[in-house]
């Protein structure tokens, strides 16, 4: 159906600064039980760029990445190739319905819309329209945009609602009506489709309705999917359409979902007003009242999605977009890359001074998102001084060369997995970043009878129960206690690079609440800092520091024993487990642009 090919980025005749680079880390890493990629195939030479996509500037040489020993993933697997625009997202079947968008005429704003509504036919666990998102976009002509689809706490929510009388908490705000935000994703897609799309919503939402009505192939990883959420969905209408004689959807059958491919062309022929103020907001206001939700047809009728003005920052030339409260995913990412652009250069990658100062970095950048940051329509967010250069040199010069305990450290004490990213660049090198969520799995578990799809659970990601973590761990303070109308702190991190010479570089962002953050900042070093193909920055083992808790994540066989060992020494508590979101990645090539997803989710990269 595409005339992508999948093969390496890399072509023989390495430039001499990457291989000396690639050398110079295998022999420090050999020492360490580690093993490189420089088997798999030479880097890339440093080339121009000679595809579509404006003005030619220097991609820069790729070296061979060096992965511990026992490390899941092999380096040097491929990236999907194409010549002029490229998708990657967790459902296969979205990015080629992105790239028939495309291919229609459709550009990168098009497609990424026709990709989000695809995703909530696909990939129901995470893409959706009940639930929320952020898109950041970069236009070739220079301009750029944030849209916030954040969901917002319902009119009758407040700061306790969580709270039983006896003391004790409960799952109200992640399973059930009462967990869910009001769904900001159809008033999102529509706004950025209204403002940059190129296309009409009817043609770029057919692919999803088609999906939808004619239904797709149902693979295992969909149907281990629905069938480890049964809990979560059996309680629900949703229990008759994916679990519907008590069992998921066997692999191989055909899914469909009429009543989704009718909301959807509603949504396609009247606009976002169908969802907001028309049959689709009486569903999910009837769908509220029969379970005992507070969500009301007003709350519908007041949502707004915000366009926002992207984060701007460099990291050693390079430039950033990214994503604004209310998320916290931009600033973090760019405190954190702030600090460790403080050093010359970073360590070999996976040694142990290699993970203290990652690690580092991100205990003081979750330090600040954990206290300090919230909806900026409600609370006052020091999004400059976190963000710039001179407090990443002020905190720096407080770090040391061992571990310091997040206790000690936060000045700001708080009171006190399902989302999914997508990348698209165009033939014109238009480029669309998105995360979108559902926050668990099916999100709330609730779903719109008659309509036909999963209500999100996004009300836990505000401080719902203060002082206490929510269920990936963070524990924030009041900046982000619910309040009526509100949005409650995110994480993802949708993020476009821009290379020293001002030209498209990477596209990425990921799954996997707060760590998020740090697998997208990763990603990010492992291509500037690391020289990684597409392919390797997505597979390189991950850390993770959130600063509470208070502990440096790793994946297994991630880090050495040896690194292990170090680490300990320097004071750090350890935990294997819970490192890494799962990322999805655009990034240009020498002729074209590389697209992956990571090895640790589903999905495939689609392009022309
Ligand atoms: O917005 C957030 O930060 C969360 N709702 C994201 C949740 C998530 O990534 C779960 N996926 N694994």
């Amino acid at each position: 159906m595409n005339a992508h090919r999948k093969e390496s980025a890399r072509s023989p005749g390495a430039a001499m600064p990457a291989v000396c680079v690639a050398a110079g880390l295998a022999l420090v890493l050999a020492a360490q039980g580690c093993h490189s990629s420089a088997t798999h195939g030479a880097p890339a030479p440093a080339s121009q760029h000679a595809a579509a996509g404006g003005a030619a500037s220097a991609i820069p040489a790729r070296a061979a990445a060096t992965f511990p020993a026992d490390w899941r993933f092999a380096a040097g697997k491929p990236a999907t190739i194409a010549a002029h625009a490229m998708i990657a997202s967790n459902s296969e079947l979205a990015s080629e319905a992105g790239v028939e968008v495309l291919r229609k005429g459709g550009n990168a704003v098009d497609a990424a819309v026709a990709v989000g509504f695809a995703l909530a036919v696909t990939l129901p666990e995470a893409g959706n329209i009940g639930g929320g998102g952020f898109m950041v976009i970069r236009m070739a002509d220079g301009r750029s945009a944030a849209f916030d689809y954040r969901e917002v706490a319902p009119l009758a929510a407040t700061a306790t609602m969580y709270a039983h009388s006896d003391g004790t908490t409960g799952t109200e705000s992640v399973v059930g009506p009462l967990a869910v935000g009001v769904p900001g994703a159809v008033a999102g897609l529509a706004a950025a489709s209204k403002t940059f799309g190129r296309l009409p919503l009817r043609e770029v939402m057919a692919p999803a309705i088609r999906l939808a009505r004619d239904g797709f192939v149902a693979d295992s990883a969909f149907s281990l999917s629905v069938a480890h959420a049964r809990g979560r969905i059996a309680p629900y209408a949703g229990a008759s359409v994916f679990l519907p004689y008590g069992e998921a959807p066997a692999p191989g059958t055909r899914f469909t979902q009429p009543a989704l491919a009718r909301t959807l062309a509603l949504i396609a022929s009247d606009g976002p007003d169908a969802f907001y103020h028309g049959p689709i907001a009486d569903a999910i206001a009837e769908e509220m009242r029969n379970d005992g939700g507070i969500i009301t047809r007003e709350d519908l009728a007041r949502y707004t999605a915000v366009r926002r003005v992207p984060l701007a920052s460099t990291y050693r030339g390079y430039t950033l977009y990214t994503m604004p409260p209310p998320s916290s995913g931009g600033v973090t990412i760019i405190e954190a890359l702030n600090i460790l652009e403080t050093y010359p250069s970073l360590p070999p990658f996976g040694t142990a001074a290699y993970a203290h100062e990652l690690t580092d970095a991100f205990q003081r950048a979750f330090i600040d998102r954990n206290g300090k940051l919230g909806d900026p329509a409600f609370v006052e967010v020091p999004v400059a001084r976190l963000t710039g250069k001179p407090y990443a040199h002020e905190v720096r010069s407080t770090m040391a060369d061992h571990a310091q305990p997040t206790s000690r450290l936060a000045t700001t004490v708080p009171e006190g997995s399902q989302t999914t990213h997508y990348s698209v660049v165009d033939a014109d090198g238009n480029a669309v970043a998105t995360t979108t969520t559902l926050n668990d799995l099916y999100g709330s578990g609730v779903f719109v009878r008659g309509a036909g799809f999963f209500l999100n659970d996004e009300m836990d990601d505000f401080a719902a129960h203060p002082g206490l973590p929510n269920q990936f761990g963070l524990v924030e303070g009041p900046q982000n206690a619910i309040a009526p109308g509100k949005r409650m702190l995110s994480s993802m991190a949708p993020t476009i690079v821009l290379d020293p010479g001002g030209q498209l570089f990477l596209v990425t962002g990921g799954r996997g609440g707060p760590r998020i953050i740090t697998s997208t900042a990763e990603v990010i070093l492992n291509t500037i800092d690391y020289h990684m193909d597409l392919a390797d920055a997505l597979a390189a083992p991950r850390i993770h520091h959130q600063a509470i808790p208070d502990q440096l994540r790793y994946e297994r066989n991630g880090l050495t024993q040896a690194v292990r060992d170090s680490l300990a020494a320097m004071g750090y508590t350890l935990g294997e487990g819970q490192a890494t979101g799962t990322c999805a990645a655009v990034m240009r090539v020498p002729g074209g642009y590389a697209g992956a997803v990571d090895p640790r989710a589903t999905g495939g990269a689609a392009g022309y």
